[in-house]
């Protein structure tokens, strides 16, 4: 469902198309610079649809064309407004079954309720395989732009990591050769990210409820198994931190395995944990163990609702229980992986659907029938 490969191989032709729309597109409409090839060519086609439609046309078709269109920038345009450190970054490189992103409704809650919940950080969602949507067919795009502290960028594999311990993964394509290519993408992204730009990073099946600030810097969270989980992680853009992103990204261009699911997530991290903490148990990762500058939470504070409990945010009768147990947590952990096939009604009493309304109520009002 997710080919980065396609892409590249339709280069040349890419490129010759390119030129001539670009040439042909010119003469059109005055385009900004960083307008990419897929939003020029869907914009053309609507320009000659549209001119199509109206063949006594009166002087004015562009009006139809782009108007819907979101063109996202590359996350690479723009390094200095990552300096603050006070960034939050989502990873999104999943494709709908038709093969374009297209945000779930849950995914855009992730991304809402830590913009809310997290006003003076700038939030970062980074999408893998697009650098454009059309808004109108995709409904969540719009409420999330009504954020001032959103800022959806895109992520040029190409040259992404040029510069980095990473360089040489990339050019030879061992992602794209990965079993589990969008998830190993997204593990190998998430670490090139935070040590490229420091803040933190969120899966997008989380809840996030209250300020990153009542937490010191550098951390991740264990949820329970032997391995430390890498759905959330804050690493600083120096110091301890960066050193530690560094040592993932070392460790990840010796041993990147595409045919292991967790080989470059939880097993990786937590390999790196053992040498910076000198310790081999995950519950023995103290921050007085990691230097005093890193801390692994115990699994009661980002994935306290876990397994064999991971699906009591979708029953009304467990709601009462899970609301009582969240009391004070600064997030919440869905388990999309395992929970995405459940479906909830806008309505539903369920645990989830009540967080949604509290904590990202444009998206869930954007929602005609399931959340
Ligand atoms: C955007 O999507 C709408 C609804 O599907 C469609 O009518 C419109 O033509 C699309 N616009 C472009 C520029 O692709
Ligand atoms: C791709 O994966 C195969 C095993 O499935 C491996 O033999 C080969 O070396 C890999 N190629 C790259 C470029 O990593
Ligand atoms: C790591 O811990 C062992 C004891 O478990 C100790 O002997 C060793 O000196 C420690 N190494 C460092 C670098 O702190
Ligand atoms: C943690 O370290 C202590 C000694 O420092 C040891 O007794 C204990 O077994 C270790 N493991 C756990 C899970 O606490
Ligand atoms: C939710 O709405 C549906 C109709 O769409 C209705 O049948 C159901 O009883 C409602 N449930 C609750 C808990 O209000």
């Amino acid at each position: 469902m997710f080919s980065i490969s396609r892409i590249n191989s339709n280069r040349p032709l890419v490129i010759a198309i390119f030129a001539a729309l670009v040439v042909f597109y010119l003469v059109y409409l005055t385009v900004s610079q960083s307008v990419t090839f897929s939003a020029l060519q869907s914009s053309l086609n609507a320009k000659i649809a549209a001119l199509r439609n109206t063949e006594t046309t009166t002087g004015e078709p562009e009006k139809v064309v782009d108007r819907d269109i979101v063109h996202l920038s590359n996350v690479q345009n723009d390094e200095l407004e990552f300096r603050s450190g006070k960034n939050i970054f989502f990873i999104v490189s999943t494709l709908s079954p038709e093969g374009v992103i297209k945000l779930t409704a849950r995914q855009a809650c992730a991304i809402e309720s830590a913009a809310r919940s997290n006003a003076d950080w700038k939030v970062f969602p980074l999408f893998v395989a697009t650098t454009w949507f059309n808004s109108s067919n995709n409904e969540f795009i719009s409420p999330l732009l009504r954020y001032c502290n959103i800022h959806m960028r895109y992520i040029d594999l190409e040259t992404f990591a040029f510069g980095t311990p990473l360089e040489s993964l990339f050019t030879k394509h061992a992602l794209q050769n990965s079993s589990y290519i969008v998830e190993h993408t997204a593990d190998v992204l998430r670490l090139l990210v935070l040590y490229k730009y420091g803040g933190t990073y969120l899966d997008t099946d989380v809840i996030v409820r209250r300020s990153f600030d009542l937490l010191l810097p550098n951390y991740l969270g264990s949820e329970g198994s032997g391995y430390v989980a890498n759905g959330v992680i804050n690493l600083e853009a120096t110091g301890y931190g960066h050193r530690f992103a560094e040592s993932c990204l070392n460790d990840l261009a010796e041993h990147f395995d595409g045919q292991v699911w967790a080989a470059n997530g939880p097993f990786m991290v937590t390999r790196n944990l053992q040498k910076f903490c000198n310790v081999s148990e995950v519950a023995n990762m103290t921050r007085a163990r990691c230097g005093g500058q890193l801390s692994v939470h115990p699994p009661d504070v980002f994935y306290r609702i876990r397994y064999p409990r991971h699906d009591w945010f979708f029953y009304p009768e467990r709601t009462e229980a899970v609301m009582t147990s969240i009391k004070d947590d600064i997030l919440v952990h869905m388990w999309n992986k395992a929970t995405s096939g459940i479906q909830l009604k806008v309505n539903s009493t369920a645990a989830y659907v009540k967080l949604a309304h509290e904590y990202c109520p444009n998206v869930i009002k954007t929602c005609d029938e399931f959340f």
